[in-house]
């Protein structure tokens, strides 16, 4: 199987490169692709060196497989070239996300929807994608009416300059130094916590990352009906987004009967020992796939409400791990190789 990484230079991308080694990806050649800016640089891969390759007409051909988190302008122009060239496209970036006909999968919860992709699968935004890892078993067994979210987002979620630009400004802080201007976020982010994560559209007070949230955990649960309501704030962490989720419940659901039910979730861990100090943290989360859930506890203000703390690995769970699991469900249901009409996107 020949599989192009595209965005291979990248903060999920390199992430992407580094699990599909872990986990032993059946690849017989990996081609990573990033900018110009990156072409002609080697990276290692285990004890080959592969040579970075810019994105043309003539460099895309051939690929069976094609993983993409190199942005939504690039995603846009070059997955439905990949798709007509023949490759299955994985894209984290979120300009499919929401189209009707490109599947939006997390390996744990709607794997069924990749056997109707048409050549493009999208992988979610990484906080909807931890949140709905703890959510789907207990929409199975108590149904959900209402999700109340906010988020605590780490920098790595905004790629590789944000993480530098952190480490400048936390550095001339401590050093007493002038601290540089902010040129990734909106305000300083070193010693500080920013409820704007992404973007706001004109007309709309939400942010572009709210909105995602609210529509992709309808779309993947496929629950249309679920009300939700996000803040989503970016916080001095390198890696690792944490989330207060209130869950209001269709069906009688205790704390304790929530806590067995995810202890034997797949893709989800329960640390949940508040007496001892026990609960999920950023740290600990950084460099696992499994998402973590503690804090599990009733809403004292309504019969039907948990209160969930669940924290993931932005750069693994929330975009490489995910898009390397679904690259794997897609090779072994047989979904790579299958033709198939290439209907999600405009032709040209
Ligand atoms: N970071 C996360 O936690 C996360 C989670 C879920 C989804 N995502 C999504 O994944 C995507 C990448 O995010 P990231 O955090 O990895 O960003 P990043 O660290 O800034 O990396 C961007 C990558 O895209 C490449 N690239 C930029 N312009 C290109 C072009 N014109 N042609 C080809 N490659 C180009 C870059 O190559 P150069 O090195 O050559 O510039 C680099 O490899 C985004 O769509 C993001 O929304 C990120």
């Amino acid at each position: 199987m020949r599989v192009a990484v595209v965005g291979a230079t990248g903060a999920v991308g390199s992430t992407i490169l580094g699990i599909m080694r872990e986990r032993a990806f059946p690849a017989t050649e990996v081609v990573p692709f990033a900018s110009e800016r990156s072409a002609g640089r080697t990276i290692d891969f285990g004890d080959k060196r592969l040579q970075v390759v810019a994105l043309t007409a003539e460099s895309i051909q051939g690929f069976d497989l094609a993983l993409f988190s190199a942005g939504s302008g690039v995603s846009e122009e070059w997955a439905p070239q990949f798709a007509r060239a023949g490759a299955v496209v994985v894209d984290n970036s979120s300009v499919w996300r929401m189209h009707d006909h490109v599947p939006l999968v997390v390996a744990e919860v709607n794997p069924e929807a990749l056997a109707a992709h048409h050549g493009l699968v999208a992988n979610p935004n990484c906080s909807t994608m931890q949140m709905v890892v703890a959510l789907k078993p207990i929409l199975d067994a108590a149904g959900i009416e209402r999700l109340v979210v906010s988020t605590y987002q780490s920098v790595s979620g905004t790629g590789q300059r944000a993480v530098e630009e952190l480490h400048d400004q936390a550095l001339a802080v401590l050093e007493a130094k002038e601290i540089p201007k902010p040129a990734v976020y909106p305000h300083q982010i070193a010693f500080n916590a920013v409820p704007q994560v992404e973007s706001f559209k004109a007309g709309d007070d939400y942010t572009t990352e709210e909105r995602k949230m609210m529509g992709e955990t309808r779309k993947i649960l496929g629950a249309e009906e679920i009300g939700i309501s996000t803040t989503c704030v970016r916080i001095p962490v390198y890696t690792g987004h944490s989330e207060s989720v209130n869950v209001q419940t269709r069906d009688e659901l205790s704390p304790e009967a929530c806590r067995e039910l995810l202890a034997s979730a797949p893709g989800v861990r329960v640390i949940d020992d508040p007496a001892n100090g026990l609960y999920p943290l950023a740290i600990d989360a950084a460099g696992q796939d499994e998402v973590l859930v503690g804090r599990i506890r009733r809403d004292p203000s309504h019969e039907r409400c948990l209160n969930l703390w669940v924290v993931g690995d932005n750069l693994r769970k929330g975009a490489a791990t995910n898009a390397v699991q679904v690259a794997e469900l897609l090779n072994v249901r047989g979904l790579l190789s299958s033709p198939r009409p290439r209907g999600f996107a405009p032709a040209g």
